[in-house]
């Protein structure tokens, strides 16, 4: 039985790297069908919105999509199509793991964190206001009970069903009490249906410090939006970069797995890009789907190609493209 999965190739890089993707699954013979649809600046400029009807559509069918980057204007222009995407959809839990890989120079080789980021609500929850005639502009944070139960739970599920022994709650609560509270609370609550698990929690400030210093001491880590989506980029700084990591949008319902980078606009179409990120993307929507054979193919010859500097893309120090990595996956694979 075949699985229908969306495939957003997306914008800049996007194109190429998850061409990189079909062609490992189709060297792996993953038993999934991709169905295409466009969303972001490549869907406007086929005269399309910019999150297609046809998108949604596929979603609510598929459940599962993989997605490239997304072009988002600065400052300006259109709401973030991955923002309105975990919105529409509920993802509330955006989970990126975060582990140090044999051959990539990086400050730590010790480092197995998965950031677990409120993903709806936050300083993200859309509640933005401009007075042009006060030049004032007001962002709201908003955390609920609600939403802070089911990603705090979501992180010791995940801690208990994956053998980890720790849970850190990131808040900012000496200052913002409210919003920190909630959080705190709702760790507290959550902790005590999972005794074997060790719960603490850090200022977010701190733990920025902490981990720079010492990421070996973080295991599973939850937090909200704004936090989260720091911390995220930071943790990734500490394993090589954001060529390699991978990210997850999970909701009750729906999925859709991206990396966690942007659409390099300066590499677009170079053929330069390192398809890393998207492929543990991949791998991570394999392991969702159940799919953990093919998964596990594709992370052993992925990590045994990045232990390999001449098989490694230009930003991890080799001279490989796109397509010369990929070929090197394939290659690698048993
Ligand atoms: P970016 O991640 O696209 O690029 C930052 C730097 O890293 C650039 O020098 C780029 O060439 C390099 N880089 C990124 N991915 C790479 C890869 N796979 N291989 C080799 N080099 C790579 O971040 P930037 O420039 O801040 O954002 C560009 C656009 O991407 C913006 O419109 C931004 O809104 C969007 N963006 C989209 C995301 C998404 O769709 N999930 C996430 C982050 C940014």
């Amino acid at each position: 039985m075949q699985k229908k999965v969306t495939l957003i190739t997306g914008d800049g890089i996007g194109p190429e790297i998850t061409q990189s993707v079909k062609r490992i699954f189709e060297a792996v013979e993953v038993p999934i069908v991709w169905e295409e649809v466009n969303a972001g600046l490549t869907s406007l400029e086929h005269g399309d919105e910019l999150i297609p009807q046809s998108l949604i559509d596929s979603i609510n069918e598929t459940r599962v999509a993989l997605k490239g980057p997304i072009t988002t204007p600065v400052g300006k222009g259109f709401k973030s199509v991955n923002v309105q995407l975990r919105q529409m959809f509920d993802l509330y839990q955006n989970i990126r793991p975060c582990r140090s890989t044999p051959g990539i120079d990086s400050k730590f080789d010790n480092v197995d964190t998965v950031l677990f980021r409120e993903n709806t609500e936050g300083l993200y929850a859309g509640l933005e206001f401009y007075d042009a005639r006060l030049e004032m502009a007001d962002s709201i944070a908003r955390v609920t009970k609600k939403g802070s139960l089911r990603i705090v739970k979501a992180a010791f599920e995940y801690a208990k069903n994956q053998g980890r022994e720790k849970v850190t709650l990131v808040h900012k609560a000496n200052i913002l009490k409210n919003i920190g509270r909630i959080f705190l609370d709702a760790g507290d609550e959550v902790a005590q249906d999972y005794p074997e698990i060790e719960m603490n929690d850090r200022i977010i400030d701190n733990m920025c410090m902490q981990l720079v210093i010492r990421p070996e001491d973080y295991d599973v880590i939850v937090t909200t939006n704004l936090f989260g989506d720091i911390l995220s980029d930071l943790c990734a700084g500490l394993v090589g970069g954001l060529g390699l990591v991978a990210g997850a949008n999970v909701g009750d319902d729906f999925a859709i797995f991206e990396a966690v980078h942007g659409s390099a606009p300066d590499i677009a179409g170079q053929g330069k890009a390192n398809p890393t990120a998207i492929i543990r993307s991949a791998i991570l929507m394999l392991r969702h789907l159940n799919l953990l054979d093919h998964a596990d193919r594709i992370d052993q010859a992925l990590d045994k190609t990045l232990a390999e500097k001449s098989s490694c893309t230009a930003d991890l120090g080799g001279d490989q493209g796109t397509q010369g990595f990929t070929d090197a996956v394939i290659n690698n694979l048993k």
